[in-house]
């Protein structure tokens, strides 16, 4: 099963009426603070915090690391913590902070109404706010359609040579391999991996948007990116980074089967938490309206509010369907998978 990300009614053009208050205490006074401790790193971050301190008075102090960093941070504080908040860009880091008792549940209609429950925790540990899928990208020019289909497809011998993708310490490959653990078995996700790593064209450097660069510069035919890299590059203010961006295609991996792997922007409300009304106010914020198109239009995310139209670039790329199956497990598979990417070679 899964659902499909698609346009719906709504407009990323209106505006929320929604005004935002801790509950019960009125209008936040300006000693109000929430700490965030956050894998993102994205330049939309900031003007979100800015809006959700005009609305709210609160005023938002992050920290920003890896997650795994983050959690062995909240474990090593403990009830000291200052953290009210941890985001991370993949569920199953969020999967794991829960697991290890490092957040709280928080019930909310706001949180629930209106984002896909299969992207959701169940009980309320943490909450998806925007939504990325890792996807094929390939030369307009020199690869046909049908080409290439399926994430497995790139691990084919026909594509030797012509791979592009970045480290296997990114936490976006590990949760890759953690869907196609899940997927595909153990054994079958480590010759994937192998066949991967044999067919690039270059050993794995730089990030998402230096393999399309790369790519469209013709060093190699496909590679695989997260959508809003892609997004970002065709809304580059530099015209070179739009100009590469332009000569590649995007391409929903899985269509025909399982779906496209996705992951999530999440953040839940840390078991120690001192501004938990506070942290409840910010993550209703991320899923208000005026959140979700900043994250949209700003930060080329899909919004997590299934009501809301995608952007125009997002509508051109159309539905697609969502690997909804893996994504429950991925928590559960990333040590298999982190160890398995090591066993196959993929730096
Ligand atoms: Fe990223």
């Amino acid at each position: 099963m899964g659902f499909i990300r698609s346009i719906c009614v709504g407009s990323l053009s209106v505006v929320s009426a929604v005004v935002l208050v801790p509950d019960g205490r009125g209008l936040a006074s300006a000693a109000e603070v929430v700490h965030v401790y956050s894998h993102r790193h994205y330049g939309v971050d900031e003007q979100l915090n800015t809006l959700f301190t005009g609305k709210t008075g609160i005023e938002v102090k992050v920290v920003n690391a890896e997650a795994d960093q983050l959690i062995e941070r909240l474990q090593a504080e403990g009830e000291s913590s200052p953290a009210d908040v941890l985001i991370t860009v993949d569920a199953g880091r969020m999967q794991r902070a829960r697991k290890e008792g490092l957040l709280q549940p928080v019930m909310s209609e706001v949180l629930t109404r209106g984002t896909p429950a299969e992207l959701q925790d169940a009980d309320g540990y943490w909450y998806a706010y925007a939504i990325r899928a890792r996807v094929l990208l390939v030369a307009a020019d020199r690869v046909k359609a049908g080409e290439i289909r399926d994430y497995e497809d790139l691990a084919r011998p026909e594509w030797r040579g012509r791979v592009l993708v970045r480290s296997s310490s990114s936490s976006y490959n590990q949760a890759l391999m953690a869907s196609m653990v899940s997927a595909l078995g153990e054994k079958r996700a480590l010759a994937w991996a192998r066949g991967l790593a044999a067919n690039l064209a270059r050993p794995p450097q730089g990030g998402d948007r230096d393999q399309i660069k790369a790519c469209a510069a013709g060093l190699a035919d496909v590679c695989l990116a997260n959508t809003y890299y892609y997004g970002l590059l065709l809304h580059s203010a530099d015209p070179a980074e739009r100009a590469a961006a332009g000569k590649m295609r995007l391409i929903f991996p899985n269509q025909g089967g399982r779906g496209t792997h996705v992951n999530v922007s999440a953040a839940g409300v840390t078991r120690h938490a001192r501004n938990v009304a506070n942290a409840r106010a910010y993550l209703e914020f991320l899923v208000s309206p005026e959140a979700q198109k900043l994250l949209a239009n700003g930060g080329q995310e899909f919004p997590a509010l299934m009501d809301l139209t995608l952007n125009p670039t997002q509508e051109k790329w159309g539905a697609f369907k969502v690997d909804t199956a893996t994504f429950r497990q991925m928590g559960e598979d990333q040590p298999k998978a982190v160890r398995l990417i090591d066993a196959a070679g993929w730096k």
